[in-house]
This record gives C-alpha cells, structure tokens and sequence, in this order.
C-alpha cells in the first residue's frame, strides 16, 4: 500500500527543528547520484520535545507508491513553479534531480535544506524563513512537461504518448504563452503559505546552475476537497467546490482514473499520473452583478448549501431527468455540473485540486485580477481532461471566466526510498 497518498495528517514524529541542528547540519550540497534523502545527506537533528498535539508539526510520508501532494488530503496554500532548462548536460539535470529529492526529504519533515553556518565565508545553504515553522504537512511534487524531451536532452524516447501536448482548445483563446508550460514543474502545498514559499525557493537556489524560474504561481486557499474527511471549500464565485471530486478514500477510482498503470507506452511512468494546470481568471466584478438565481442556474447548483438544483442536499446524486413544474430541467442543459458530469463525458473523471488566487489589480480595468488556478490529476489527460474540456465549450459559466495559462505535466511516481529521485528509472538507472 502506498505510504504517500495516506490522506490524514501525521503527527510530526521528530517535532521541530532545533537551532543546533539548523545551524550543524551538513546539508545536501554534496549530494549525488547515490544520494536521496535525508539519511544519504549526512545530517544530524537533535528533535525537541514531542510535538504532535502541535499542527504546524503535522508531516505527510514522503516516500511511497505515489507522489505525495495528488490525493494527498488538500493543504491549504499552494506555491507552484515552472522551470526552463539552462543546461543541457544530462548529468547536471539528474544531480540536480538527486538533489531535489534529498532536499525535498528533508523539507517534508520540517528540516532545513542545510545548515546556516557552516562556512561563515560562504551564503547559508538554507535560505531561513521557515525555520521555526514546521513543515505544516508540506508536501513537493515534480513534474516534466512535453518539452523536457525535445531533443536537447536525447531523452525524446522516453516521452510517453500521453504527454503530447495539448494544444489549443475551443475555449484557449486568451492563453499566455509566457505563463505557460515549461520544461519542470514544482508543486509545493502546505497549511502555511511561507512554508510552502520556501520549499520552491530552496529547490530554485539548489538548481540555479540547471534551471531558470519560467513562472511561478501561488494559491492562497484550496477550492477543491480531495478527501472525505475535509469540508468542501469555497471558490472565488462564492459556491462549493470539490463536492463532486475523486476522494483519496476512493481508492479504485483513483485507481481507474488517476493513477498510470501498466497500460503505459512508458514503464517509467507507472504508478505516476498527469497533471494539467489551467490559470483561470474569474470576472468577479460582473459575476457579483449577476442574479443569485441565474448563478445557481450556471453552476446548477445552489450558492448555499451547494445542493443540486435536482434537489437533496450536498452529496445528493445528480438528477438530470429532474423537471420543473413548468417543463424545464432543473439542471440546466448549459450548467457547469451537467457537461462536466462522468456521464455526459463516456464516464471520464479528473481529481480536482486547484487553489483559488489573486495577482492583486488588473491595472489596465481596475478590476480584481483573481480566479481559480485549476489543477487537475488523471492517467490520461487527452481521455479526460481535454474530453471534459471540449464539453464544456457550451458552458455557461464561460462568459464569467478566462482561461490564461495551460500547461501538461507528467509526474513521475513515489520514491521509494532513500537513494531514490524524481525520474531515475526515466533517466535509465536502476530502481
Ligand atoms: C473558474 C473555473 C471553474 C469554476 C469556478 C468551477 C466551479 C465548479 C463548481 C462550483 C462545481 C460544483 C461542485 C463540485 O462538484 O465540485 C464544479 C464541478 C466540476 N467541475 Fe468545475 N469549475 C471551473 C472549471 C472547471 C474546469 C476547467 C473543469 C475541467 C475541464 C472542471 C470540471 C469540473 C468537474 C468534473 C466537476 C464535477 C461535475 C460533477 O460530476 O458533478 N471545472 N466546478
């Protein structure tokens, strides 16, 4: 069973960091190709006093079958990065790789990267802000897109199929070619927003000779529920997000639908999944102008307690067949829940896990420059994302939103264990 898709918190075994460790530790700068996690990298910590009643101290396992941070029950702050490649060189890219992992290990339990003061003469190899914080269930998740296997690397023969890019959809008419794609991604989630702020800027310093920053998001609350457990949370419309959503507890439809298997052109990806990324930005001036009736007609759900039109409460099974006194279907045929309903798209499903954000004013309107960073996860983002996608060409909701940026990502599977980093089986060494 996997260890990293565990949904629940769990309580911080080590507590925090202590100032001895975070300014002794050897840190991960030597790290190699043998190199992978915390033990590899040589560091001592001394641990405080137990700490788990203390939810800063709360960690999410780091190694298992899957990434940590897909069904992962949704943190609440999101800092996601695209990297470009600088260099060419496979080997700096797998050092690089080794050395993510090992730091990513490390940040996963609260630690620092490295220590401060090592070398008095030199910069401290842990940039410092979340010292202190806890790691607030951090949890990092690296991905490749389409170009990482263009032919600078040699690696083209080990992109897999289903990383085709996905081109210009029916509603891809305002994309922004500057925030979107990239050849790595980093996805950082934490209950704390500078925990998760630090993890991307660590990785970025780490790989600064390998990588440049080609963009970076934040999310400042989730608009999605990825475990039953979790209350569903509100998007920036003011309705319930995520009520519909594939939840971790569901483990075969996570199984059928999130989760790469053996059907994979590349065994690399096995155990791995799809991550499409879709900045969307909600016209929230003329949406807070619109009709309480006519949002719940868009959305076919109610504003309150995000019931369906259909009727019952939350969790009530849609009723498509539902009609009106009047003749009308209950859900509308052009609502949002309708076409991007399984049944109306040959039963494909996405697990949702988007943030809701704000990049403050849009200067050029004077209006709120806020929307929905949309992420979802699948095995086949062709079969089901751009399925979705295309059906809800027709949606209502359309004339209040904007899509800016789409990007495709595979993201490799767990790491098993200590020695092991993000796309070693892809780069062709041994598990
Ligand atoms: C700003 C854009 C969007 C907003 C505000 C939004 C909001 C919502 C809301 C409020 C629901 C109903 C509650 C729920 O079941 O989660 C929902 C459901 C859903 N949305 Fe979206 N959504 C957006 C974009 C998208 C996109 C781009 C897709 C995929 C292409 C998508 C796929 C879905 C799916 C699959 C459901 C569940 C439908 C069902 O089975 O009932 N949404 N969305």
């Amino acid at each position: 069973m996997s260890t990293a898709d565990t949904p629940e918190p769990t309580p911080g075994k080590r507590g925090r960091v202590n100032r001895r460790g975070f300014l002794t530790g050897a840190g991960i700068a030597g790290a190699g190709l043998a190199v992978g996690g915390a033990a590899g990298a040589g560091i001592t910590y001394s641990a405080t006093a137990d700490q788990s009643s203390d939810p800063g101290a709360a960690t999410v396992p780091f190694y298992g079958d899957h990434q940590a941070g897909i069904t992962t029950s949704q943190q609440n702050s999101l800092v996601f990065a695209a990297f470009d490649l600088k260099s060419t060189t496979v080997h700096e890219v797998e050092v690089m790789m080794a050395r993510w992992a090992a730091a990513a290990s490390l940040l996963a339990e609260g630690k620092p990267v490295g220590p401060v003061e090592s070398r008095p003469e030199a910069p401290p190899a842990d940039t410092g802000e979340a010292f202190d914080l806890g790691p607030h269930r951090l949890t990092v998740t690296v991905g490749f897109g389409p170009s990482f296997f263009d032919d600078r690397l040699g690696l083209a023969a080990k992109r897999p199929a289903a990383l085709a890019p996905l081109g210009q959809l029916a509603v891809d008419t305002t994309i922004d070619p500057s925030i979107s794609g990239g050849d790595i991604c980093v996805q950082a989630c934490s209950e704390d927003p500078q925990v998760a702020f630090h993890a991307v800027r660590n990785l970025a310093r780490i790989g600064r000779n390998v990588v440049t920053l080609r963009w970076l998001q934040e999310g400042f609350g989730r608009a999605s529920a990825t475990s039953t457990s979790q209350v569903t949370p509100r998007n920036l419309f003011g309705f319930k997000d995520g009520t519909a959503n594939i939840k971790a507890e569901e483990r075969s439809v996570a199984a059928q639908w999130v989760w790469v298997g053996d059907e994979t052109d590349q065994p690399w990806m096995s155990g791995g999944s799809y991550l499409v990324t879709r900045k969307i930005r909600m016209h929230i001036e003329a949406w807070d102008s619109d009709d309480i009736s006519d949002q719940e007609r868009i959305f076919g759900r109610t504003k309150d307690s995000g019931a369906p039109l259909s009727g019952g409460s939350e969790f009530t099974d849609l009723d498509f067949t539902a009609t009106s006194a009047d003749g009308h279907t209950e859900i509308d045929r052009f609502s949002h829940v309708r076409l991007a309903h399984a049944d109306n798209n040959g039963g494909a499903q996405i697990l949702r896990r988007g943030y809701n954000y704000t990049d403050g004013i849009d200067t050029r309107t004077g209006t709120l420059a806020a929307g929905l960073f949309f992420m979802a996860f699948q095995k086949n983002a062709h079969e089901q994302f751009a399925r979705i996608q295309n059906n809800l060409a027709q949606d209502a909701l359309n004339e209040y939103i904007s899509p800016i940026s789409s990007s495709l990502w595979a993201i490799p599977p767990g790491l098993t264990e200590i020695g092991d980093w993000y796309g070693k089986k892809m780069f062709g060494y041994q598990g």
